[in-house]
């Protein structure tokens, strides 16, 4: 096996009160890897990836605990001076919304190219060519023209290539994607996506998807960590975790995905709500919402257990081998 990129062991991120917003988060990253990180709205994705890139608004929240080796150095206790330098270089970051990134007075080319110039020490004119590159790179059309645009004169769809030109400007070794087509339509989506995956496949960067749409990390990942309340439930290989899912979380959400066959009209959703971060519920986090519980859900925390080959799940009374027949 080879070495991960990245490697975030018992990660936790704590508010000023003391509440965990992420409790012990583990998981390995690939070269090449495209991990998705799904979990409801509030299961602490943003904050977990904000955490691994060093960006949380301290004071109000902070990482109380744990690792997050990148190619063997631990980020959490650098300093911020380096930090900033892996930022950019070596760990990218994109958004939801690449509106509220890009610079509006700033033209597109320049933005890369500026980059480019911050980490990489590179000459004005070599950053001009990095920069039509990398529009070339994201499949913007005519990208020397291009690079000439301002971000209000790009669709949705274009100014996430150009966030994304910007994050790989410098070659990083992991791009974090929080949400990256949830603002846009389908069919941009998809092309964003199909961008993604040609991008690991050309530079060999690995990925983190975060996502709330199962659909998504169906399509692109290779691997899947599913997030609840802060806490991992499960985590694996996309085929283990989408076919044969462990914790009744996971196989929840797997229930409430609309079926590419489609025709069901009504979906299930997991009834209930997920819990308040200052009211998490003792035991197992989920046992509230769930239809499987036992005893020990009630008092205990589910400890993480093998379920194949890198399959893990936290749950105390998991769904049976044979009981979930989902094709993905
Ligand atoms: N700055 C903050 N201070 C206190 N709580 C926060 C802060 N940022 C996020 N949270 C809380 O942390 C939880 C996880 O949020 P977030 O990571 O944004 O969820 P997700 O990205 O999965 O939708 C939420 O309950 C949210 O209210
Ligand atoms: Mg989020």
């Amino acid at each position: 096996m080879t070495d991960p990129v990245l490697s975030v062991q018992g990660l936790s991120v704590e508010t000023r009160d003391g509440v965990r917003l992420v409790d012990d988060l583990s998981f390995d990253l690939a070269p090449g890897e495209i991990l998705g990180l799904v979990g409801e709205s509030g299961s602490g994705k943003t904050v977990a990836c904000r955490a691994l890139m060093r960006l949380l608004p301290e004071p109000a929240l902070r990482i109380a605990d744990g690792r997050v080796a990148l190619m063997g150095q631990d980020l959490v206790t650098l300093s911020e001076a380096r930090m900033r330098g892996i930022r950019g270089r070596q760990l990218g970051m994109i958004f939801q919304n690449p509106t509220a990134h890009l610079d509006p007075v700033m033209r597109i080319g320049d933005q890369i190219a500026e980059a480019v110039r911050l980490h990489e020490g590179a000459s004005r004119t070599d950053a001009r060519a990095r920069a039509v590159e990398a529009l070339r790179q994201v499949g913007i059309p005519d990208p020397e023209a291009r690079a000439g645009s301002y971000a209000h004169e790009f669709s949705g769809g274009m100014r996430q290539r150009a966030m994304i030109a910007i994050a790989l400007a410098c070659n990083p070794k992991v791009l974090i994607a929080d949400e990256p087509t949830t603002a846009l339509d389908v069919t941009v989506q998809a092309q964003i996506l199909r961008l993604l995956m040609d991008l690991r496949d050309r530079q060999g960067v690995s990925i983190i998807l975060i996502t709330h749409d199962l659909g998504v990390v169906a399509q692109t990942c290779d691997s899947i960590a599913v997030l609840y309340a802060g806490r991992l439930c499960e985590r694996g290989p996309k085929r283990g975790v989408l076919g044969a899912p462990a914790h009744r979380y996971t196989a929840g959400l797997i229930r409430c995905q609309p079926t590419s066959a489609g025709g069901e009209g009504m979906l299930d959703t997991i009834e209930g709500q997920p819990p308040a971060v200052s009211a998490m519920p003792k035991g197992c986090r989920f046992h509230p919402r769930c239809g499987a519980v036992i005893a020990v859900c009630n008092t205990h925390q589910p400890e993480q257990t093998a379920r194949g080959p890198g399959h893990i799940a936290a749950c105390h009374n998991p769904v049976a081998d044979a009981a979930m027949t989902v094709s993905v």
